[in-house]
């Protein structure tokens, strides 16, 4: 058996391990080696609480390992890049279940009551009172397990509807009747029971009642939500299934889940603090509203007619051939019509005519963290000609031409200049600096935002209308022969 002092050790190296992980994933070019950091800081804390406990049945350990390996490996291997929220969604839901199998399992051992037997369930039973330790100690256990319970059952079925959503299992959205009053009122009667269970440990029916109205809240905080909302869904969700299994971890006395659990945790809750602040949302629009209601209704024929100047591919492509720079600026729509490739390629053919160009990423571009990022590295865009917004927004004045690809909330110049707009006080990319702007969409449809964009009707914007991988093929094959 190892000392106590040298499994806390080792547990720091794992919860190091972590912490250099998270470090790399903030970087495309460290990422790869910090998700193995994290790997391993995982493998080192499992292998050594393995030897930390006694009475293990090695055949349920290995079996686990061998099925979850497998599957886990089969479905990293299989899933497409635009699956990828689908898949955290539903990894975020297997811990959050996770986290609520532990909570479950220690309420029924430490309680004595026959876990295959539902009427026992069903009724209270006596409890030896030192069944969760003496006092403060016993208060802790009680208060650990009931909240693991609420916030694992919330986050497994927030996670599966998330999930759902994403995969288009359910297309529509569903709420309470009371809406947010309506989830208000199952989180004050989860909560209530904690209490009552916390008083009467014994009391079976309070755990059942925590589990269920956990599991039906999950339900209601996330069917209402909009698909285009999930991104920040998913990172609040991710958040709480770190969450869950920190107290998990006070509740097995297991240090290193709680380090890993208090990571996931926060690191969830800045993620979706980052999110909020790129959309200019606060979280409880997200989580209750729709995009806030604009002070004025804004008119998109007065800002769009007689003033739209259009233009065919080849005009463009000549263009670029005299420019000297040019930023790509990709958006949600480069997604939708996976023009990654041809986008690479119109770049490759400008910089073979000597044009400097590189790529401006706006935060929330597209409709999840990192979204461009992942689609123009799977088209072999060298990570540093990608600019985020901060640094290519002084730029655009010295830029020749800005193509603009998809993208319509982030280059809209009302979130700057507009007091009363929805989107006022968005960070943007100020492409409108640029001496032209050539933005390729299909229509003059609006973005996730719903809101007409001044900058397609400016003297020094050019609209491309198709979609957007033709048009980038068009533009390229015009240059090719010029
Ligand atoms: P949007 O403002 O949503 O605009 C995308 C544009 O792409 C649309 O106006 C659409 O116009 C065009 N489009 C669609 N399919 C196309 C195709 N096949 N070819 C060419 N164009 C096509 O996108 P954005 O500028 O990337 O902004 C992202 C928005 O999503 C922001 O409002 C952001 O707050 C929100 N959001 C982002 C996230 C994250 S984490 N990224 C999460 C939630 C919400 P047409 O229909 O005219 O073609």
């Amino acid at each position: 058996m190892m000392s106590g002092s040298l499994i806390n050790l080792i547990y720091l190296i794992a919860g190091i391990l972590f912490i250099l992980g998270i470090k790399g994933l903030t970087k495309p070019k460290t990422a790869v080696r910090g998700n193995f950091l994290s790997a391993l800081g995982m493998l080192v804390a499992v292998v050594i609480t393995l030897f930390t406990i006694n009475d293990v049945d090695f055949t349920y350990v290995i079996a686990g390992v061998a099925v979850g390996g497998i599957v886990g490996a089969v479905m990293a291997l299989r899933i497409q890049m635009t699956s990828m929220p689908q898949m955290v969604a539903l990894l975020n839901g297997f811990g959050g279940g996770a986290s609520l199998s532990i909570a479950l399992a220690e309420y029924v051992t430490r309680t004595g009551i026959n876990p295959a037997s539902i009427s026992d369930f069903l009724q209270p039973t006596v409890v030896a009172a030192s069944a969760f330790g003496e006092g403060a100690e016993a208060t802790i256990a009680l208060v650990s397990i009931s909240l693991t319970v609420l916030i694992g059952a919330v986050t497994l079925t927030g996670s599966l509807v998330a999930f759902s959503k994403l995969q288009e299992l359910m297309k529509k959205s569903y709420g309470l009747p009371g809406g947010p009053f309506g989830n208000g009122i199952l989180l004050l009667g989860a909560l209530a029971a904690v209490a009552f269970l916390v008083i009467n440990p014994g009391n079976t029916m309070a755990m059942v009642a925590i589990l269920g109205l956990a599991l039906l809240l999950g339900l209601f905080l996330v069917m209402p939500i909009g698909g285009a909302d999930m991104p920040v869904v998913i990172a609040l969700l991710n958040s709480y299934s770190g969450i869950a299994a920190a107290l998990a971890g006070f509740i097995l006395g297991n240090t290193v889940l709680i380090i890993a659990g208090s990571l996931v945790g926060t690191s969830g809750l800045v993620l979706t603090k980052i999110m909020c602040v790129a959309m200019n949302r606060s979280l409880a629009n997200v989580l209750f509203g729709k995009m806030a209601a604009g002070g004025e209704t804004i008119d998109a024929d007065e800002i769009y007619d007689g003033k739209v100047t259009s233009a065919q591919p080849d005009e463009v492509a000549m263009l670029l051939e005299t420019a000297q720079r040019v930023v790509i600026v990709p958006g949600y729509g480069m997604a939708m019509a996976q023009a990654q490739h041809a986008v690479r390629e119109l770049a490759d053919a400008m910089v073979s005519k000597g044009v400097e160009v590189e790529y401006g990423i706006h935060p929330v571009a597209g409709r999840m963290p990192g979204h461009m990022n992942v689609l123009l590295a799977e088209a072999e865009v060298p990570y540093d000609k990608l600019v985020e917004m901060d640094r290519i927004n002084p730029t655009f004045e010295d830029t020749d031409v800005v193509i603009v690809i998809g993208a319509n909330d982030v280059t809209n110049p009302m979130a700057r200049d507009i007091e009363g707009s929805p989107i006022y006080g968005m960070p943007i990319l100020n492409v409108d600096k640029a001496k032209t702007v050539v933005v390729i969409k299909r229509s003059l449809s609006p973005g996730f935002a719903g809101l007409p964009n001044p900058l397609f009707a400016m003297d020094h914007t050019l609209m491309v209308y198709g979609d957007g991988k033709k048009a980038v093929i068009e533009m390229t094959t015009a240059l090719n022969q010029l």
